[in-house]
């Protein structure tokens, strides 16, 4: 009997899947040189965009020489980038196949993904399988009918609505175009609304689906701070008077990532701005409700307690963080005439909102007070809990006090913000660093940490995030040619 050879273990092979040219990269890049040594803030920037999604696993990069004509940098320098990813785990280069994208292999004993950091995603809010059983029980009458629709359910219409008028803001069921979620009535408006270079001012750091959004509808962005201690208003209406924007988009209530909140004051200065200049205000609520220990409602915009002046502002907003994600149900809120341009400009992208997930949506909004309790209550114990892990485990961190919202936007005290991420993956903890929250490649001080999981999670992510600070070297210096953290 002849025995067959032992098969070596594979060695892990870079197999390309796709490839991105110099030109794509670059567009990518953004603003990625704003730090010292160069190479290696192009090879942070590769790893954020790698850990975000935005480049995937298995794309093979630009050749060396073709991406420093591209950039205007030396070869030598995006060697040295090459050559910091590949050290970290991060590109496999091989002759002939060039060099291939892939994420460091987990650490022995440690799963791929421990702890997801990345999504600010609540559980289901406790009490909604109760509804969507009731619901589902009605589900043979919804099959009678199409089960979609374009503008929504008049009954969920009505219930949002009143929520408006019950919160100071007088509207009716002709103001509300049910959405696929907030999302979706960002892009829709953006669409709608936005010719290519039009002019758009948005906070930075900010939620970066919406700028994606924006930008894909031709907006030209301009940005203007928000931090953890709120907005500098007077920067904020002075870059109105002075970029004349055709849109704005806030967050003006727990602010994603800052947690920032404005009071009224602020809002009637940016609404007046805002009307004076011809600037249309997108306000995005999808965080609003999301009150930990607000004391009283929150702040409404003048325009939208006004009938004068209406058609400068458009909110939208949306049940995935209330409730829960996996419920597509958002809105958009603003003058009839302006919903009837979103709904004709609709179909093109989307052909309207399930049936079955809105009658989930009125169903909840019937015991929405009760449900907002039940998740300021789980959100207030997660971010209990993370603050004092956070000061107690890191206690040269910034850690800020929020009151509502998902996460914490915390700030390092050194740019190490995507070198700390990257170290966070192969210990099994997704993250997402800083300057994917910046539309200015910025925010390397920063971190975003979400308080959305349960506690084994948050005692277990932040064991991780402390060892793999700790695996960090110190801030590199200017010309240093050593990788700032070779051992990842
Ligand atoms: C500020 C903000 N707006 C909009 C969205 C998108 O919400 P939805 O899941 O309803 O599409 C998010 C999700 O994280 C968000 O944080």
């Amino acid at each position: 009997m002849t025995s067959t050879p032992r098969r070596r273990q594979a060695p892990r092979r870079p197999l390309a899947r796709s490839r991105i040219g110099a030109r794509q990269l670059a567009t990518l890049l953004g603003e990625w040189d704003s730090a010292e040594p160069v190479y290696a803030a192009l090879s942070d920037r590769i790893r954020l965009l790698l850990s975000d999604g935005r480049l995937a696993t298995h794309t093979r990069l630009p050749a060396e020489r073709e991406l420093a004509e591209e950039l205007g940098r030396s070869r030598t320098t995006i060697v040295a980038a090459y050559r910091a990813l590949r050290e970290s785990g991060h590109l496999i280069s091989m002759r002939g196949s060039g060099s291939v994208l892939v994420l460091p292999r987990a650490l022995p004993g440690r799963s791929a993904l421990e702890v997801d950091f990345a999504r600010s995603v609540p559980a289901p809010v406790a009490g909604l399988d109760e509804i969507v059983r009731a619901v589902a029980d009605r589900a043979p009458t919804v099959l009678e009918h199409s089960g979609f629709d374009l503008v929504g359910q008049q009954r969920l219409r009505e219930s949002i609505a009143a929520r408006y008028t019950e919160h100071g803001a007088r509207t009716g069921p002709d103001q509300i175009l049910i959405t696929l979620g907030a999302q979706n009535a960002i892009a829709l408006t953006a669409r709608t609304v936005l010719r290519h270079g039009d002019r758009v001012l948005i906070e930075t750091p900010t939620y970066p689906h919406a700028y994606e959004a924006l930008r894909n509808a031709g907006g030209r962005l301009v940005s203007t701070p928000v931090t953890t201690t709120g907005w500098e208003i007077d920067h904020l209406v002075s870059a109105i008077e002075r970029v004349r924007p055709e849109l704005i988009y806030l967050i003006p209530d727990f602010h994603n990532p800052t947690g920032s909140s404005m009071n009224a004051e602020q809002r009637e200065r940016v609404i007046a701005s805002a009307r004076r200049n011809g600037a249309l205000v997108l306000i995005d609520e999808t965080t609003a409700d999301l009150d930990i220990d607000r004391p009283d409602s929150p702040p409404t915009f003048p325009s939208l307690t006004t009938t004068r002046d209406a058609d400068t502002l458009v909110s939208v907003g949306s049940l995935s963080k209330t409730i829960w994600g996996g419920l597509r149900v958002g809105w958009i809120r603003a003058e009839p005439a302006m919903i009837s341009r979103l709904i004709t400009r609709r179909p093109a992208d989307d052909l309207g909102t399930p049936v079955i997930e809105q009658l989930i949506a009125t169903r909840v909004l019937e015991c929405y007070d009760l449900l907002l309790t039940r998740r300021a209550d789980q959100l207030r114990a997660g971010r209990d809990l993370l603050v004092s892990l956070l000061r107690t485990s890191l206690p040269d961190w910034r850690i800020p006090d929020v009151h509502g919202g998902l996460a914490l936007w915390v700030e390092l005290g050194a740019p190490l913000s995507s070198a700390l991420a990257s170290a966070c993956q192969p210990r099994g903890v997704r993250i997402t660093a800083g300057p994917r929250f910046g539309i200015d490649g910025a925010r390397e001080r920063f971190i975003r940490v979400p308080f959305t999981a349960g506690a084994d999670h948050l005692e277990r992510g932040v064991r991780i995030l402390r060892e793999a600070w700790e695996s960090l070297d110190p801030v590199p210096t200017p010309g240093t040619q050593t990788p700032p953290h070779p051992m990842l």
